[in-house]
């Protein structure tokens, strides 16, 4: 294994992404310079992974990707940059395959075979940036040993694995308050709910409009008692507003980004005028990141950062010179080309590049310009909470993620894919999206399930409750003035299924945090394209099907109106069909290929050979559950093996040792079956419900007390 660093001129480095490594320079492999541009000729049979939060396959070959935090909420296939920047790929050859990471905060565009499909051109503006080639035998090596570079991953506290409710806006108290008496009075399991921007006063960060949330205290602490987390939302500009304490403050202290002539720098978001903290000024981030301790003292756990590219809806001096325009246009006669002028003047105020080339860092000293490091923004705004909170209680976890991210943030906080649509595609987008995700170091992560923009169908919301119960982050939200999202918003038999699911994935913690945890502390992935694990000709091409974890294949239904799905099982399997955490059928599968039929209200996926699964108990919330016994189903040939992982769920002592394990094997003797476990640790469970599935002979039922 090797990992080969090779400079060009980098002069800005704000904690971009490389945590530590010995530098060695020499001839570039696998690279050459074509126009400048650093080259590599593909392979036939290449394919290419990585680029985390992008549209299309998770291979990426034939489409140009520009590593550029954006904020466009309606993005289709052709979109070049979502909200987050994460410049590493795996190119899987038959012969030869290695990661290759750009550490630069600038914009990358990387042509993965658009302009010509047996080349990827990468091109670096401004040429600043260090390139890392990393070798290893095989693909799950060459991701540890780049996550490894680039640091753990964080680590949320175990409620925030649970069931999450959010909406723009829940707008008062009594909205939420009722939201939440809903999940309870119906039994439907739930960990958080969420505060939109209206939970604020005028949108100013830290503070709270007392007129819709009078009382925000104790409706935080009774929510709290009855296992509910109320998360609020952060934005990144701060408004402009006289005897508003965190605008003069930061004046004062000069904390805020600086336009060319040195004063801070005026865009617009949701206050309308606003400042942005300098979040690549170590005292302003610092300082920005202890005012979350206003919320944390209200009894707040957990926030989501938001608009961080970040995200502005005009400038002065955009809005200036679109209104020149409109004085300049006044009377005229129109023509396509004036009118489409006029027109673009408006549409093309937001988050404009002219307005990202007009204000400036003070990096400790060295002032830079914006666009030069742009995609440490939205990082270091996440940097400053987590070190903001990290001050507060630097033995609690927080829930933290975050819209804007870039590699390496991926050590403070998780991410959201941000604003999507209640669209078939961006289910399978999410689906898509995920293995990507986690080789970029994101493992905290999840779609808005549902969409956010648009309206979603009864239909849609089920099969991707059916895939999101298996993300990390589990959360519903939509946009304003969008059809109502929660589970009990379609409809008694909608709300039926979706309640069975959701009880499914507070049964299916177990394994999800065991698998998270064991994926954060050994750099490995949770989500994993076939083909790390089974490289078969067939495997390298499926792009529908991914593991999750030790044990288990994922194979979700995407497709409108589709009554099943073909599914390709590289070896032999166990298939998992179910409805809920009661109704589950269980059938031994072979090699090869299937059609699989699954009605809208079940759902499938596949447990791999010598593999085990574990479930546990539903609750209230995850808090609640009890877990003294957990069902262990195995598919067993001849010895399978799994440690599950747990801790306490909100310190930070498992990075002291302080955790449990129970490590399962089971034995297939010749015909008798052995069952071995070993406890290291503390552990509620006392009992082990063990079913061993195996080929062609019936199922043996054992049980093991602790
Ligand atoms: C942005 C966020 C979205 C949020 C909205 C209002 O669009 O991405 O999640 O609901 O702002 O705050």
């Amino acid at each position: 294994m090797k990992i080969r660093k090779f400079s060009f001129g980098k002069i800005v480095d704000c904690n971009s992404v490389i945590k530590d490594i010995k530098t060695e320079n020499g001839e570039i492999p696998y690279f050459f310079n074509e126009n400048g541009k650093l080259t590599l000729k593909f392979k036939k049979e290449d394919l290419v992974y990585g680029l985390g939060e992008n549209v299309r396959g998770i291979n990426k070959r034939g489409w140009i990707f520009e590593s550029y935090c954006s904020d466009d909420p309606n993005h289709a296939q052709d979109k070049r940059s979502l909200y987050g920047a994460h410049n590493f790929l795996i190119i899987h050859g038959v012969d030869r395959s290695f990661g290759v990471l750009i550490d630069t905060p600038a914009k990358v565009k990387f042509d993965v075979g658009y302009s010509n499909n047996e080349k990827l051109y990468i091109d670096v503006e401004g040429n600043n940036y260090d390139l890392y080639i990393i070798d290893g035998d095989n693909l799950n090596d060459i991701s540890r040993e780049f996550r490894a570079l680039i640091g753990e991953s964080y680590v949320p506290p175990k409620w925030a694995f649970g069931y999450q409710q959010s909406r723009w806006s829940y707008k008062d108290e009594e909205e939420v308050r009722t939201i939440g008496d809903k999940f309870r009075d119906k039994n439907i399991p739930i960990d958080c709910i969420y505060l939109d921007i209206d939970y604020m006063e005028r949108f100013k960060n830290f503070t709270v409009n007392r007129e819709a949330f009078p009382n925000f205290e104790d409706m935080v602490s009774d929510m709290k008692k009855d296992g509910i987390r109320l998360i609020p939302i952060i934005d990144a500009g701060v408004k402009i507003e006289e005897g508003y304490d965190i605008y003069e403050e930061g004046v004062e202290k000069g904390y805020y980004c600086k336009d060319k002539d040195g004063k801070p720098f005026v865009a617009a978001v949701w206050p309308g005028r606003v400042h942005f903290p300098d979040f690549l000024n170590s005292e302003a981030r610092l300082w920005f990141g202890k005012k979350y301790k206003w919320l944390v003292d209200k009894g707040i756990d957990g926030f989501w950062n938001d608009m961080n590219e970040p995200a502005i809806f005009y400038s002065e001096e955009g809005l200036k010179k679109a209104y020149e325009k409109v004085e300049e246009s006044k009377n005229k006669n129109l023509d396509i080309y004036s009118f489409f002028a006029l027109k673009d003047a408006f549409t093309g105020l937001s988050n404009s590049q002219a307005d990202y080339n007009s204000f400036y860092h003070n990096m400790d000293g060295n002032i830079i310009k914006h666009n030069d490091v742009h995609n440490l923004f939205g990082h270091n705004m996440t940097r400053s909470a987590a070190e903001g909170l990290e001050s507060i209680d630097s033995n609690k976890r927080f829930l933290l993620f975050s819209r804007a991210s870039s590699i390496g943030m991926h050590r403070y906080g998780g991410i959201w894919t941000g604003d999507n649509t209640s669209l078939w595609e961006h289910l399978e987008m999410n689906v898509k999206m995920m293995p990507n995700l986690n080789m970029c170091g994101y493992l905290y992560t999840g779609a808005d399930t549902g969409g956010f923009g648009g309206n979603c169908t009864e239909d849609l919301m089920k099969r991707w409750f059916q895939f999101s119960i298996f993300t990390p982050l589990f959360r519903n939200h939509s946009a304003m003035g969008t059809r109502k999202q929660e589970p009990f918003a379609f409809g008694e038999e909608t709300e039926g299924t979706l309640k069975k699911f959701i009880e499914f994935r507070y049964g299916f913690i177990p394994y999800l945090y065991s698998e998270y945890m064991k994926a954060s502390i050994n750099n490995e992935l949770m989500f994993k394209p076939l083909s790390f694990d089974y490289n078969d000709e067939i495997s390298r091409g499926v792009e529908d099907q991914i593991l999750l974890g030790d044990s288990l294949m994922l194979a979700p239904i995407i497709k409108q109106n589709a009554k099943g799905r073909y599914v390709y099982l590289p070896e032999d399997m166990l298939m998992v069909k179910a409805k809920s955490l009661d109704e589950i059928n269980y059938e031994v599968m072979t090699k090869g290929h299937y059609y699989i039929e699954a009605d809208i209200d079940e759902f499938i996926f596949f447990i791999r050979k010598d593999k085990i699964l574990i479930l546990g108990d539903s609750a209230k919330n995850v808090e609640s559950i009890k877990n003294e016994e957990l069902d262990v189903t195995v598919f067993l040939e001849d010895r399978a093996n799994y440690m599950l992982y747990d801790d306490d769920g909100k310190s930070k002592e498992y990075i002291k040792g302080i955790y449990n394990n129970i490590n399962i094997e089971i034995k297939n003797e010749d015909g008798d079956i052995n069952v071995n476990c070993e406890v290291k640790g503390q552990t509620n469970v006392k009992k082990l419900n063990i079913t061993v599935i195996l080929k062609d002979k019936d199922n043996i039922k054992k049980c093991y007390k602790f």
